[in-house]
This record gives C-alpha cells, structure tokens and sequence, in this order.
C-alpha cells in the first residue's frame, strides 16, 4: 500500500526538476543520468527506517518474508469445514451438558471480538510504524488472516443458531471477558493513536511494549485456555467441526505469536538502548497481570471444571505458556518448574496442512495453483 506520508528517502532521485528548463541533449553523451544510491539490505530498520518501504527487495528480513509464505501456504476458509454434526449435538439437549454449553457460548463471547481488535491493532496502528517492507507484508497476510478468523467465529455462531445479541456483547456485559479487553486497550490506543510517533526513546519504548503486549499476552496467552477448551472438545469428539477450525486458528495464532516475537527481538537487537533493566521489570508485570485475567477467564468459562480439564491444570498451563513467552523475547521465566499439563496442545500447533484430525472437511483445501476445474 502506498503511503505518501512516510517519511522515506525517494530511490531514485528526479532527473530534473520539473521547472527547470530542458538542457540541450548531446546524443553523443553516454554519462548515466543522475541517481540517488541504490537502496541497500543493510540500511533497513524495522523501526524508524529511511528506506524505501516500497522496495521488498532486497531482502533482510528472510524470517518474515518466510513466514508470509508459510501463511499463503496454510491458507483455509470457515466455510469448507463440515458444521452439520455440530449442529445436530447443538441441537440434541443429551448431546453436551450445560457447563459444556456454557463454555462454548462463553469462549466464543471471547473471541468473536478478540479477532476484530486484532486486526484493528494491524490495520490502524501497528502497521504503519514498522518500516521494513517485508515485515508489513507479512502483517497484511495477518490482517487477512484476522478476518478468516472472524468470519470462522461468526460462522460457528451462525451454524448454531446461537443468540448473535448475547454474544456479539459478551465484551461488554461479561467481566471476565471485558477485563482482558480493557487491559489491552491502552497498548492498542497507543499504536492507533495518530499522534503517536516512534523516534524517541521513549515512544520507541512505548511501540516496543505494545507490540509485546499484543503478541505475547493477547496472541500469546489470551486465546490459550480457549483454544484449550474447544480442542478438548474436540478431542471427546463433541463439536468436532467448530474444533476443526480452532485447530487452524491456533496454527494461524502461533505463527502470529512468532512472527511478533521476531520482530520484537529484531527491534532491540536494532535498539538495544530501549531493553532497560525498568523497562522489563514492566514487561514481567504485564505478563503476570495477563495470566492472572486470563486464569480468571478459565475459571469464570467452566466454574466447575469440565471436560476432564480442571483450574487447576489452567493455572499450570498458563504459568507454563508465560513462562515460554518470556524465554522467547529474553527475559528470565517466571514460574520456575512448572511442566505442560496439556502436553497435546503442542500436537494441535503442529498441524500439517494435510491432516485432519477431526476428520470434518467436505474436502481438502487445494491452493490456487493446484485448483481442478472440472
Ligand atoms: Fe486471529
Ligand atoms: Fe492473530
């Protein structure tokens, strides 16, 4: 996308200014004309750049150039996914118990938003502070990938004939869900704040931890018991098509997940100055207040326990997926010898495009290039 605020330094220079009067041309002249210095990989930054953000090439952020592949290449939609079984158990009152029903209604109260804010946070803010072009392709793969996701939630609630008032609302009228919401939205309101503009310490700072809190906390811990949940589900063979397509968004997340790792590790290695000793204390604080809600979550979704999956196993799990988090961007663990209690979520994450686990699709995703049309 073109943006003619951006603060870049044209490629090529004009040969001449328009008003300037035409020289005589000299055939014979062979001199080439006039250039501005070829952009150079070196001279990219993922933030405050001066480059071209026009120029893909050439490349020096491979990684996300990569992961934007892996993301075309893991390309699905809602609608392939078979929701008729699904349907009729929604529909069989002996089919799911109450708390069953109670944690799918809640769960997607979560996340028929959550998808919204997320591609909002893309589209409207972080975007256009990142100025390494590769990195923006791959956030506009993840903007698209944030629809999918909403459409896929909107499609569970469709096919289930839930109320869409009730849920559509949950982020306001269900505290559980609308405490994490609010604790996201100051970071969120930084990045789409048009005020707001990196190249001090202390705005970079700013970018930097909202850009954590988006993809460690929200991307990271937030969507977990969820997923958890509906894959649980799933597994007990209980709304197996809705789990099918929570197994393709959970693919989808972790490369989120990743890629803003990345991409946060890239800009303190570019910026060490920002990694201060207050700066993380910080960092540690919002990841402990991100479990603690996203525990609260867990609890206020299966106040029972459900599934087989109790609060406590939660509780572990959250304390592990932080735990992870923190490795991943550098800082010391939090919970020191906590273990995974869910040791086949990392199964979920590692979906292959061609299996299925649920057993659900009408047929398999075929890519442009592999389309039949006969
Ligand atoms: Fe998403
Ligand atoms: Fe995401």
């Amino acid at each position: 996308m073109l943006n003619f605020e951006e603060d870049f330094t044209p490629a090529v220079a004009p040969r001449m200014a328009a008003a300037a009067p035409m020289p005589a041309v000299d055939l014979a002249d062979t001199t080439p004309a006039p250039q501005a210095r070829r952009m150079q990989a070196a001279d990219k930054r993922v933030i405050n750049g001066s480059t071209d953000v026009n120029q893909l090439v050439p490349f020096k952020y491979k990684w996300a150039w990569e992961k934007y592949l892996a993301g075309c290449a893991n390309h699905w939609m809602p609608q392939e996914v078979n929701m008729s079984r699904d349907i009729s158990q929604w529909k069989d009152p002996t089919a799911l118990t109450e708390d069953e029903r109670r944690l799918v209604t809640r769960n997607l109260g979560f996340f028929v938003t959550a998808d919204s804010l997320a591609a909002n946070n893309i589209v409207l803010g972080t975007y256009r502070h990142i100025t390494a072009p590769e990195c923006r392709q791959y956030l506009l793969r993840q903007a698209f990938e944030e629809a999918i996701h909403t459409h896929a939630y909107q499609y569970i609630v469709e096919s289930l004939g839930l109320d869409e008032g009730e849920i559509f609302n949950m982020y306001h009228e269900v505290q559980s869900i609308r405490d994490k919401d609010e604790f996201l939205i100051p970071f969120i309101d930084t990045l789409t704040n048009p005020e707001f503009k990196t190249g001090t310490p202390q705005a970079d700072q700013d970018l930097l931890k909202s850009l954590i809190v988006f993809a460690c906390i929200m991307e990271g811990i937030f969507f977990y018991v969820g997923f958890v949940q509906i894959l649980a589900l799933g597994r007990q063979n209980k709304m197996t098509g809705a789990a099918e397509q929570y197994q393709y968004i959970l693919r989808d997340e972790s490369m989120h997940c990743n890629f803003g790792i990345d991409l946060i590790n890239t800009i303190k290695l570019e910026n060490p100055h920002l990694w201060t000793n207050e700066f993380k204390a910080e960092i540690r604080g919002l990841i402990q207040k991100g479990v603690e809600l996203e525990y609260r979550y867990a609890e206020d979704t299966m106040p029972r326990g459900v599934l087989g999956l109790n609060a406590s196993q939660f509780k572990e799990y959250l304390r592990f997926i932080a735990n992870r988090r923190c490795q991943q961007i550098g800082l010391d663990e939090m919970f020191p010898g906590v273990t995974n209690p869910f040791p086949w979520m990392a199964e979920m994450i590692d979906l292959k495009k061609e299996k299925n686990f649920f057993e659900t699709r009408v047929t398999e995703y075929q890519t442009g290039g592999a389309l039949s049309w006969d």
